[in-house]
């Protein structure tokens, strides 16, 4: 991937050392408030409105794209909202070595990467392993968010969720088009105006279950080259 580079130096942006060196989230946030991943999030506008909801949580943002987590920074700063930090990282990559078993409160995945072509799906966020990756870093009851415009995504998505038994599902069907209160992303809006339905399906965990930590999946990039933060 080629992007153009930005530095960061905001104070709600996190470069991986720093949290390697502070150890914990609940360090960096200075208390121990359920956590809630934000995964893609592209220019910030949906962590905003869900932080702004929930004080009571800590919120990470993380996105790949450089100027989508400058841009998030600077949305962040503006709100004055003090319970979210925002990574550049891959999600796995920070859900397998820093968020550990019954991490997260809630995960939320928004208009997703859709990889449209046949040959290219095995690429797409969601599959059995990510489902398997949350489960581990899920508490109890915890939730498991995931909202798309693209049809075959969200088809294949709900049909996954609604047949993993450690999933109840908080709607009546598999996924819906009812938005209700979730707030919505950029790239939400934009399909709305468009007249496209977004496919929502949310989930919660099963509480009491053991799920042994899932392997390290090679088949996504684990890390930045030096220099990237
Ligand atoms: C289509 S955009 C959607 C942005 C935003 N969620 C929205 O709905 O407006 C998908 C975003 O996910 C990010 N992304 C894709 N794969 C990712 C991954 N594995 N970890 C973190 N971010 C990722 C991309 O850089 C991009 O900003």
């Amino acid at each position: 991937m080629s992007q153009r580079m930005t530095l960061i130096t905001s104070p709600i942006f996190v470069p991986e050392a720093q949290l390697k060196k502070a150890g914990s989230f609940a360090s960096l946030f200075g208390n121990s408030n359920p956590l809630a991943l934000e995964i893609g999030c592209g220019i910030g506008d949906f962590i905003v409105q869900i932080a702004q909801r929930h004080p009571e949580q800590n919120f990470i943002a993380v996105d790949i794209f450089n100027q989508g987590c400058r841009q998030t920074c600077s949305r962040i700063e503006s709100s004055g909202l003090s319970n979210i930090l925002m990574m550049r990282i891959e999600a796995r990559y920070l859900m397998h070595h820093y968020l550990g078993e019954k991490s997260l409160q809630a995960i939320y995945i928004n208009c997703p990467d859709p990889w449209p072509k046949k040959r290219q799906r095995k690429r797409r966020l969601l599959n059995q392993n990510f489902v398997d990756l949350s489960l581990y870093c899920l508490q109890d009851h915890g939730e498991l968010n995931f909202s798309t415009d693209f049809t075959d995504y969200g088809e294949s998505a709900a049909e996954l969720l609604n047949r993993e038994e450690r999933l109840n599902n908080l709607a009546t069907t598999p996924y819906t088009h009812e938005l209700g209160n979730y707030p919505i992303s950029k790239y939400m809006q934009r399909f709305l105006d468009l007249g496209q339905p977004i496919f929502l399906c949310r989930y919660k965990k099963k509480p009491d279950l053991n799920i042994d930590p899932p392997k390290v999946n090679k088949g996504f990039r684990l890390r930045w080259g030096k220099g990237e933060s």
